[in-house]
């Protein structure tokens, strides 16, 4: 049966998840699908949206696809590859592009029916590809070109088939919105119905459906994820029915797991409890260095520990569900639809957990959520503000903004002058650095060095030297700037694993970032600020601190957070003044090409 609601079927791009977004925004139910969806599921959507991607239809890996989506009668809207995949598969033609064209350009519409309706004559879109559509299948003509682009807007009336070329759900597009609108909307015919209370019910339904007899066993870590989590399953099934579990892994936040505990007590959650499993933690990510391994590691222990409680608790496995706090991006993140490029394994997606996904075994009432949204449905069930409102805190924690090292080193000269010819054009200095972090650049995962700038700017010259480095230099991912000492005359590598003495250095360094947020009202304007540890002595002691302030939507993207200069300050000298901290550096690179973490 008919839902009303828009299916979007994913064909790999990084701001795919933005389509979706955009449609709530309009207030109808949107829903992110495999290309590969059955029929069935396809069906139910008032209409289709395919999404860009990075590939070219002409590539023998190109995503795959149900070609019945141009069976099903509904209206389609292709989006870059989709439409350039729509244009090849109904008897146009697409030219390999050897040229990407990327930016802004100008459209002039040329008919204002349906999808452009209520537009300019002219509109501003934003452009990224490489081929184009060269000539169109029967039934359909151009609505609107660019000087570049004959087919940037194309439709097929009869059908109720669209394609642009460009990308109308980012914000670089400024009537963007209003163009899905009059797709949504005006062209598939859909109510604007999908609001935060409709999906509390939905989803309420939907859980007691899965769950059925069972009961639901849930990781809390006292984020804002888990705890809304909670609170909605505690809603569906009764609290009698769901048990929370707060693992202490050492990776914490200064005194976090306490006041975890009794803040769940003050909102009247009784049916937890607490296991402190740092020893178990520190043991299982021994020896390791690399980011993914750690991360894995981690992701296992979780499920060893929660399958321990929960023997211990005498509660039956067969009874019992996992149930967990993800929303989408942990999802996107993780390749966890079939054509995203993998950039970080999240905790809450490593091999076990996705073995007990496929058989039913998981319970994940957010999954289909933004943080923007989950923060919403938050105070609707009556959490209150400083929870619903607190920074996204991922589940590895510490553990993965403490680097570490095998104390091996690649010679950097030769990128070193590179990124010195740049710096010097804005009057400073460059040092490449011997750690690694990672980035995301074209959808797909990078592992690079940072890039250290010395001397006198503000932040506009900071973000300017840090773009171009960057986009120049493909060995550099992220660019930070010296806070502190004043001059670096040497830059060692340490070689070491997480330690209990490390992460207890960069947890005070965490507290005193976070308070000092606090004490100065920034915590609204800052979207997370991780504090990160670099294995690195700095002429011949202690080792690096960064301070990673961003602003955000949904972390999809961010921007690097300008602080005052004050403010910083007192971060600055509080933090040099711990014992074994000796430099301190401002993360000044927006995601991408960074990502928010560093590993
Ligand atoms: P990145 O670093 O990829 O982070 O820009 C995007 C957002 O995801 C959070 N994050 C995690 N959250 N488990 C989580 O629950 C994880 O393993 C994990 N890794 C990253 C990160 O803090 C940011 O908000």
């Amino acid at each position: 049966m008919e839902e009303n609601k828009i299916i979007v079927l994913d064909f790999g791009a990084q701001y795919g998840h933005l389509i979706a977004r955009r449609v709530r925004q309009l207030h109808v139910f949107s829903e992110i699908l495999e290309p590969t969806a059955p029929l069935e599921e396809l069906k139910k959507a008032k209409g289709i949206i395919l999404s860009g991607g990075p590939s070219s239809v002409y590539d023998k890996d190109a995503p795959a696809f149900n070609p019945e989506i141009f069976s099903l009668g509904k209206p389609i809207l292709g989006l870059c590859y989709g439409h350039q995949l729509m244009a090849q598969q109904l008897g146009g033609k697409v030219e390999k592009g050897n040229v990407r064209e990327f930016g802004t350009a100008e459209l002039e519409i040329k008919n204002k029916e349906g999808l452009l309706a209520d537009l300019g004559e002219k509109e501003t879109v934003w452009m990224s590809h490489g081929d184009k559509v060269e000539s169109l299948p029967q039934g359909f003509e151009v609505i609107g070109s660019t000087a570049d682009c004959e087919a940037a807007a194309v439709a097929d009336f009869s059908r109720n088939y669209f394609g642009l070329q460009f990308h109308p759900e980012v914000t670089h597009t400024p009537n963007g919105l209003k163009i899905l609108e009059n797709f949504v909307l005006g062209v598939c015919g859909c109510k604007q119905d999908w609001t935060i209370e409709n999906y509390i019910e939905q989803k309420c339904e939907d859980v007691r459906k899965q769950v059925g007899k069972r009961n639901v066993f849930l990781l809390a870590s006292g984020g804002v994820d888990s705890t809304v989590a909670l609170a909605l399953l505690d809603k569906a099934l009764g609290a009698k029915r769901v048990y929370a579990l707060h693992v202490d892994t050492g990776f914490m936040r200064k005194d976090e797991s306490s006041a975890v505990e009794k803040a769940l007590k003050d909102l009247g959650y009784n049916n937890f409890h607490v296991v402190n499993a740092e020893k178990e933690f520190f043991e299982a990510v021994k020896g390791l260095v690399e980011p993914e391994e750690k991360r894995k590691a981690i992701g296992e222990k979780f499920i060893e520990i929660q399958n321990r409680e929960l023997r211990k608790l005498n509660m039956k496995p067969e009874d019992w569900l996992l149930g967990q706090g993800t929303i989408y991006p942990d999802t996107i993140e993780t390749a966890g639809t079939k054509n995203a490029a993998r950039i970080k394994t999240h905790h809450n997606r490593v091999d076990s957990i996705k073995n007990l996904i496929e058989a039913g075994l998981v319970v994940e009432p957010l999954d289909q959520l933004y943080k923007d949204e989950v923060r919403e449905l938050g105070e609707q069930l009556g959490l209150p503000k400083e929870m619903v409102w607190r920074h996204p805190f991922p589940g590895p924690g510490l553990a993965i903004r403490c680097l570490c090292s095998d104390g091996k080193q690649d010679d950097l000269s030769a990128i070193d002058e590179k990124a010195n010819v740049i710096a010097k054009e804005f009057g400073l200095e460059a040092k490449v650095l011997p750690v690694k972090s990672v980035g995301v650049q074209g959808d797909a995962r990078t592992y690079a060095h940072p890039c250290a700038l010395i001397g006198k700017a503000n932040w506009e010259t900071l973000e300017k030297a840090s773009t171009r480095i960057t986009n120049e230099i493909r060995e550099i991912n992220r660019v930070i700037w010296l806070l502190a000492p004043e001059n670096i005359d040497s830059i060692e590598l340490i070689a070491t694993d997480l330690n209990a003495s490390r992460i207890e250095v960069l947890r005070e360094a965490d507290a005193i970032a976070m308070n000092e947020t606090q004490e100065n009202g920034m915590m609204k304007e800052i979207w997370q600020f991780p504090t990160v540890m670099m294995p690195l002595h700095v002429n011949e002691k202690g080792e690096s601190i960064v301070l990673r302030p961003v602003e955000s939507l949904e972390a999809m993207t961010a921007r690097f957070y300008p602080m005052k200069y004050e403010v910083l300050q007192k971060i600055v000298k509080k933090i040099m003044a711990l014992e074994s901290v000796s430099s301190i550096f401002y993360d000044v690179t927006h995601k991408p090409p960074a990502t928010i973490e560093w590993e």
